[in-house]
């Protein structure tokens, strides 16, 4: 396996350990040209992981990310997010989203489908057999689930274990601002479990360099994300998305990008290395005070 790619769980399907967040993509504000030269660019440079949903601009994201995949021609790795509105209740209904995912996307298959979130009056057991009949039919190679804590996960792993599937990951937020895997449990069930952690928002939606959040030490984490970018000449979102990878190799992050330079740059923190003095005074400047 190369450095910069990552399994999903023990599903058998690899990806770049960093990829590209497409909600925005279903704006229309970036152009479809733009677009397709934001996907180029994350193939060129080894992130040619795209994560988009159905709920994405109805549709209209999806439909970007095929247009574009379809326009470079080169393999990428598509992951896509099933809703389970109030309103879908059936299995028929749950096969007719992921086949006009499928459409849309102008894939006959989807190498991750995840259930976006978990709230639903079937629940997430219901929603993984479903799941479970869709990589049998050969439409999905890999089951994720998205905003699930650890009771979840386990649960929606058991019902896929009945077929022979493993869950292969759970995506969820998580970045220098927004730890709450770390003290939720989820981090260490991923582990535990051999799930990808999928980092969504890891830049916190560019927040992440410029906070001002204070640490319980003197330093601010946008002053040592600064320190360290400096010191290894690299910006300080490259920083922060070296330090989630460097974090636990069960995580992958998928930071949003309608610019083809915004991939660009970020690729770089597929190979920057921090040292463990680095790792170390990043988390101690991004961790919350402590109580009291
Ligand atoms: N499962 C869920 O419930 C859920 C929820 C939220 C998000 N997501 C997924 O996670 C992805 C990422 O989250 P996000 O997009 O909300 O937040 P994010 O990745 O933390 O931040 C994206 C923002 O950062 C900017 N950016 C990216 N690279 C940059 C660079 N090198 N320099 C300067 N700015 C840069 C982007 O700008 P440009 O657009 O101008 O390139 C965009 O404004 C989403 O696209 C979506 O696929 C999933």
């Amino acid at each position: 396996m190369s450095a910069t790619e990552r399994p999903l769980g023990r599903s058998g399907v690899r990806v770049p350990a960093l990829g590209v967040g497409t909600n925005r993509w279903s704006t229309g504000e970036p152009g479809q040209a733009r677009l397709n030269e934001t996907l180029a660019a994350a193939v060129d440079v080894g992130m040619g992981f795209l994560d988009t949903a159905e709920i994405y601009g109805f549709g209209r994201s999806e439909r970007a990310v095929g247009v574009a995949a379809r326009q470079d021609g080169r393999p990428v790795v598509l992951a896509s997010k099933f809703a389970p509105l109030p309103v879908r209740l059936t299995a028929g209904q749950f096969g007719s989203a992921l086949d006009r995912t499928l459409e849309r996307l102008g894939r006959g298959s989807l190498d991750l489908y995840y259930l976006h979130f978990p709230y639903s009056l079937r629940g997430v057991e219901t929603r993984m057999t479903g799941m479970a009949r869709a990589v049998e039919a050969g439409k999905i190679r890999a089951v994720g689930i998205s905003n699930c804590n650890v009771a979840r996960m386990r649960k929606a792993a058991g019902v896929l274990a009945r077929y022979g599937i493993p869950l292969a990951a759970n995506q969820v937020q998580y970045s220098l601002l927004h730890r709450a895997p770390e003290t939720n449990g989820v981090l260490e069930a991923c582990r535990q479990m051999d799930v990808a952690l999928v980092a969504y928002r890891p830049l916190a939606g560019g927040a992440v360099s410029g906070g001002s959040r204070r640490s319980h030490g003197p330093t601010a984490l946008a002053d040592t994300l600064q320190e360290v970018a400096a010191a290894r000449d690299a910006t300080t979102l490259q920083v922060a998305l070296a330090w989630l990878l460097q974090r636990d190799d069960h995580v992958i992050a998928i930071p949003g990008a309608t610019k083809p330079d915004h991939v660009r740059q970020n690729s770089r923190a597929l190979t920057l290395e921090l040292s463990d003095e680095e790792f170390a005074s990043i988390d101690r400047a991004s961790k919350p005070p402590p109580a009291g």
